[in-house]
């Protein structure tokens, strides 16, 4: 399945192969966010997902407790190094 994901802050919008992790799509296709340590520690790959938030996989338990202290009270913010591409999605740096 092929899934959409539009760069708010790029302009730019990638066909790509769905059941990725984010990570890797943004390894191969530059764009705005930045990632530190990929592993749920720094904050630094907060994104806001204008659409499709159930196109990513689920928030698990360390991404959450993250999420809680940097931007609690904000749904529709993840931590892009911990999503899975499922579907479509619209996004934009959020920090
Ligand atoms: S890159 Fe550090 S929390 Fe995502």
């Amino acid at each position: 399945m092929i899934a959409s994901i539009h760069f708010e802050d790029d302009k730019k919008t990638l066909q790509v192969e769905a059941s990725q992790p984010l990570t890797k799509i943004c390894d191969e296709h530059p764009v705005s966010i930045l990632f530190g340590c990929r592993c749920v520690a720094c904050g630094t790959c907060l994104i806001e997902i204008l659409s499709g938030m159930d196109n990513l996989s689920p928030i698990r338990e360390e991404e959450r407790i993250l999420l809680d202290i940097l931007v609690p009270d904000h749904p529709n913010l993840r931590l892009a190094c911990q999503c899975v591409v499922q579907g479509d999605i619209r996004i934009r740096v959020a920090n």
